[in-house]
């Protein structure tokens, strides 16, 4: 053979291996006509049954390569009240033939028929993805499930693209974007986020009984009130790292919905999507629906396992920087220090103490543009306002270069002052109804994003201002929920589009403008953490948790927060002390602790401190990039959870190479002199030997210099907290 002979040899050879393995991971059995998709820990399988029907047949943890499942048959059905439609779950359920559960699908014909019932037709493999058509029994709709395997994780994700092909116009009155059975069982306990402004990701707990529970939010964006994402335990382990858990999240920061349904069989299945509340899809002939993606995931070491899995795979198959997003940058934020009162000479005063101290990133924030003196004017007036920026930006920009930092600005695209030259321009654009009251919310409207004109002029005054500064980052906010959500531009019949149609835009601007200047990084804000979904974490690097920096409340909301997102992408600031909603007093030590379990950033006014507090600012920032990149792309173990009233909480972060765990201790208060409860230490090597490094000044317990993994898994730590507001930090450092 020749030398090129031989090469093309290997290369042919590599690639029919590479395809081999790959197409491993999804298999289709001719015979018995089931589906199997493997990967991570995870199987997932479904059959066509004899009715041709997709039927889920198992989700769980992984199976022998050799091991079948299935074939799946339809169930009769239990009485006259429960159809065999109701009683056999199925993958992608069209509302049609007597289905009393939640429906995928369901669609009205022009002639007034609302039956649609989905079979099988075909299906693709290519690599991690699998695609089937189903198409109704008798009109020629289809619908292409689209599932992609994690190899790593293991987490799918599904959707589902609906087409038209029939001759007249057809009305989409509610689309899922996938449905989720877990096996049969009655012991299944589930966990959500629910929240409000300043009190985002509380812990829901409980039992799934008969019945639906419903997580949604109808606000036109993903909301504070709710989160889309869930976990169901099998059991009540009450244990963080065992049990089986399967999980989801669904990629949309739109008005959505999961429901959680148990059956008249007891069957238990999760269906998310659009929110069908007020939806109405117009599709015409030749047109497609594509829905957002609802990822789903199996662990069977309990709500932390599930967790560290999320947040493995956001790390690397969401995040835009993935699979290797760069360590967050320590910045300062100056909402918090000036509010509207933002100047040139000012904010060079808060950067030069930033920058002393080890801050990356200066972020100025609300109240540099248009007629911004407070929240009544201004925004949709995106220039410099030249009163407090007589020379533009450039010289602040310029100033935050030389003290070794890079700069960021605030921005808030969607919205509008009824009291700015844009909306006297173009009353229009926003969502409203004709002729009826168009409600303010901090004085403000929402610009109709749905709209091309609006749409345009969004990504053309961003593009703008990142092509005229040399702006890094972009803390992009969203102030209100929508109110009267009308589009009068267009035909009445078409005006629901404006839910699918305003989030694909929003979209669309991010993904062009990441293109357009790739090295802008954007953080997701919406009065804090009202925008939090996998949906938009594709195209944000950070999003900003809550607007309530108290350090106390923050530990209960973060832990909530990284039930479902990864600690890298939670903003946290320290901010000024007694502040907050509740007006407390902290230490700084507190409430650098506190925020040093996520992504570093400083809100304070710096114009307060003490030489003290810049020393100690100085320390633990210092401290805090010894191990960034542990707490914000490690193993997550939450050693004592702050719900439910905990006197105490404790965290532990270990690298993905477990040569360094960084823990975090928090006392409320001490009672009757009880001891602070043995932390138990997880994920290092059992053999190696672990060097101990304070974080905090005082050494908080009485913990040997340099100990196994066995020792500080095993024998576990005791720390000296007592008081009120306590709190310690240390580091483990594997010995070379
Ligand atoms: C929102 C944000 C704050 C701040 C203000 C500015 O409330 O969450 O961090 O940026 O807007 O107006």
């Amino acid at each position: 053979m020749s030398a090129v002979k031989r090469i093309w040899f290997l290369v042919l050879l590599f690639s029919s291996l590479y395809t081999y393995t790959f197409a491993q991971e999804i298999r289709f059995d001719q015979q018995s006509r089931v589906f199997r998709i493997d990967g991570g820990n995870v199987t997932y399988a479904f059959g066509i049954n004899d009715e041709n029907a997709l039927q889920p047949l198992y989700w769980g943890g992984r199976l022998g390569a050799n091991d079948h499942v299935g074939p799946a048959h339809t169930n009769r059905g239990h009485a006259s009240f429960d159809l065999p439609s109701g009683s056999t779950p199925q993958e992608f359920e069209g509302w049609g033939a007597g289905l009393f559960y939640q429906p995928a699908l369901k669609i009205t014909f022009p002639d007034g028929n609302r039956d649609l019932v989905l079979h099988y037709v075909s299906h693709h493999i290519d690599g991690d993805n699998l695609t089937i058509q189903l198409k109704d029994i008798s009109r020629n709709v289809t619908v292409d499930l689209k599932y992609t395997i994690d190899p790593n994780t293991g987490v799918l994700g599904r959707s589902a693209v609906i087409t038209n092909k029939t001759t007249t116009p057809l009305l989409i009155e509610q689309a899922a974007a996938a449905s989720w059975s877990l096996p049969h069982a009655t012991d299944y306990w589930l966990y959500y986020l629910t929240g409000r402004w300043a009190g985002e990701t509380n812990v829901q707990h409980e039992p799934v009984r008969p019945g639906t529970r419903l997580i949604e939010s109808r606000r036109g964006s993903t909301g504070h009130q709710n989160n889309p994402w869930f976990a169901i335990e099998r059991g009540n382990s009450g244990d963080q790292d065992s049990g089986d858990v399967w999980f989801g999240a669904l990629a949309w920061s739109g008005s959505w919905r999961i429901t959680v349904e148990q059956d008249t069989m007891q069957n238990v299945r999760i269906t998310g999507g659009y929110n069908p509340f007020d939806f109405g899809y117009k599709l015409a002939p030749n047109e497609q629906l594509e829905t957002p993606v609802f990822y789903g995931g199996f662990s069977q070491h309990g709500i932390g396992g599930a967790s560290r899995l999320l947040h493995q795979f956001e790390i690397s198959k969401i995040l835009p920087e993935g699979p290797k997003p760069r360590p967050r940058p320590v910045l300062y934020n100056s909402w918090e220090a000036t509010e509207f009162n933002v100047t040139e000479q000012g904010q060079e005063e808060l950067a030069e103490k930033a920058a002393k101290i080890g801050v990356e990133r200066f972020v100025m924030d609300d109240g540099w543009f248009g007629q911004r003196k407070d929240d009544h004017a201004g925004l949709g007036d995106w220039y410099v306002n030249k009163e407090k920026f007589p020379n533009g930006l450039k010289p602040l920009i310029d100033k935050v270069h030389s003290l070794g930092m890079d700069f960021g600005l605030w921005v808030e695209p969607e919205m509008v002052n009824p009291n700015s030259d844009l909306y006297r321009k173009h009353p229009d654009w926003v969502l409203n109804f004709e002729g009826r009251p168009r409600t303010e919310g901090r004085n403000q409207l929402v610009l109709n994003l749905a709209r091309q004109d609006v749409r345009d002029y969004v990504f053309g005054f961003l593009d703008k201002l990142l092509t005229e500064n040399d702006i890094a980052f972009l803390k992009w906010d969203y102030n209100r929920n929508w109110s009267e959500p009308g589009w009068p531009a267009v035909a009445p019949d078409e005006q629901k589009k404006v839910y699918v149609k305003y989030v694909d835009n929003l979209y669309s601007i991010l993904k062009e403008l990441r293109e357009k200047h790739p090295k802008v990084e954007i953080e997701s804000c919406s009065g804090g953490g009202g925008r939090v979904d996998l949906g938009i974490l594709r195209y944000t690097d950070e999003v900003w948790t809550s607007d309530n920096t108290d350090p106390f409340d923050r530990l209960t909301i973060q832990d909530g927060f990284t039930y479902a997102y990864t600690p890298g992408v939670m903003m946290a600031w320290v901010t000024e002390s007694p502040a907050g909603p509740n007006h407390s007093p902290r230490s700084l030590d507190y409430r650098f602790l506190s925020s040093m379990q996520g992504s570093l950033g400083i809100g304070s006014n710096l114009n307060h401190w003490s030489d003290a507090d810049f020393a100690t600012a100085k320390h633990l920032i210092a401290e805090y990039k010894e191990i960034r990149e542990t707490v914000q792309h490690g193993a997550l173990y939450r050693l004592i959870s702050p719900e439910n009233g905990s006197e105490q909480s404790a965290t532990e972060s270990v690298s993905a190479d477990h040569s360094q765990a960084a823990v975090f201790a928090f006392l409320h208060s001490s009672q009757f002199g009880y001891p602070y409860p043995r932390l138990f230490l997880h994920g290092l090597d059992r053999d190696a030997q672990y060097q101990l490094h304070w974080i905090t000044e005082k050494p908080g317990g009485n913990l040997p210099e340099s100990a196994s993994g066995a020792y500080w898994m095993g024998h576990g730590v005791d720390l000296h907290l007592d008081g009120d507001f306590q709190a310690t930090a240390f580091r483990l450092e594997k010995a070379r």
